[in-house]
């Protein structure tokens, strides 16, 4: 029997579901060209932040407005971007280098939170070349005076402008922390984004104690974080018209499949990539091929999406009732 894992993202045909998501791995042509012959059907190139755009902007301004006078600690001002990631200039030529050699679709991120000039970047990329966009909005809110329906605004805001500018395929990358995150997805949705990925993981903050700083370390994610993404695309699966790409917590071929199973059109990967290199990708993509055959499945399209809330047997396991089961079933050695 013959089996398709062919998808369909963005409206971009895909030759099977798994993305290579933003990350160091995506950043350099040699690399995204390892990722490709490893199997990845579309990647995403590391996000532009908006910082790195407003600096170098008023880099120039700078450099304009006093010459000579300008000092190199200003240069310096975003170093921890700087060696993530060189600037605007060399993100676009990014684009360009990745189109050129890769055949499968490049999409480029832009993450910022904030309406403003560094918007105009979507146009530049539009430009660039690549096939589509995925706008990161990394806004962690803390003052007490912006209240839940501000920052929703803010996110709508940013798509509108975004989606003015460009008539690429908009992805929209948002964390999980809304009141009502299925009601906040269809206003995205409305706003001009083409699809969803949930979700961002949000950096915690951690104290340092010998030096008594506050300290942000980026750790790789666990299976178990894939859950988030895969409660919230099965609720919204059939509900709002728009792709959806699971990310977090994809390192095995179970995952990869429940997260199809709720609707996923595709999944991204950073971690497990990161952790084990390129080759885990075939290891994904043989796995989701013997599951499908031993499921009896023909494709990956014929499966996708028959978990979801409106499709599977309980749908409760999705909600409050799924809570307390968990609760009442709880068992361990010490009680
Ligand atoms: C080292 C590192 C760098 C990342 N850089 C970006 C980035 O530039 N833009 C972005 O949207 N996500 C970025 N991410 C987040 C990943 O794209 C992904 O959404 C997240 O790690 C969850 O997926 P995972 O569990 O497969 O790692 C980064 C993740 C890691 C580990």
């Amino acid at each position: 029997m013959s089996i398709s894992l062919k998808t369909e993202y963005l409206g971009l045909s895909l030759t099977n579901p798994i993305v290579a998501s933003a990350s160091p791995l995506t950043g350099s042509v040699e690399s995204l060209a390892q990722l490709e012959k490893a199997g990845v059907a579309a990647v995403v190139l590391p996000s532009l932040f908006e910082e790195q755009i407003e600096h170098e902007a008023q880099e120039v301004h700078h450099l304009l407005a006093f010459g000579s006078e300008s000092t190199p600690e200003a240069i310096n001002y975003f170093p921890e971007l700087s060696s993530y990631n060189t600037g605007p200039d060399t993100y676009l030529q990014l684009i360009k280098d990745a189109k050129q050699v890769l055949s499968i679709p490049v999409i480029a991120s832009l993450n910022g939170i904030s309406r403003g000039g560094w918007v105009r970047h979507a146009k530049l990329i539009q430009a660039a070349g690549a096939d589509a966009l995925e706008l990161n909005i990394y806004f962690v809110p803390t003052d007490v005076q912006v209240s839940g329906e501000d920052v929703e605004q803010r996110y709508v805001d940013l798509v509108r402008d975004v989606r003015e500018v460009v008539s690429l395929p908009l992805a929209v990358k948002i964390g999980p922390y809304f009141s009502s995150p299925a009601n906040m997805a269809s206003k995205l949705v409305e706003a001009g984004a083409n699809g969803l990925v949930l979700f961002n993981r949000f950096v915690q903050p951690d104290i340092d104690l010998e030096t008594m700083q506050m300290v942000s370390q980026l750790d790789l994610s666990q299976s178990s974080e894939a859950r988030q993404a895969l409660q919230w695309i099965g609720v919204l699966h059939n509900r709002v018209k728009a792709s959806f790409a699971a990310t977090g917590g994809v390192h095995s071929r179970e995952d990869l499949v429940k997260l199809l199973l709720v609707g996923a059109d595709v999944v991204m990967i950073a971690s497990s990539l990161l952790k084990q290199g390129p080759s885990h990708v075939c290891i994904l993509l043989e796995g989701l091929h013997d599951w499908l055959e031993e499921y009896e499945y023909t494709s990956v399209g014929q499966m996708k999406g028959s978990m979801c809330y409106d499709h599977c047997p309980n749908p409760k396991g999705y909600d409050r009732s799924n809570y307390m089961k968990a609760l009442v079933n709880y068992t361990s050695k010490s009680v």
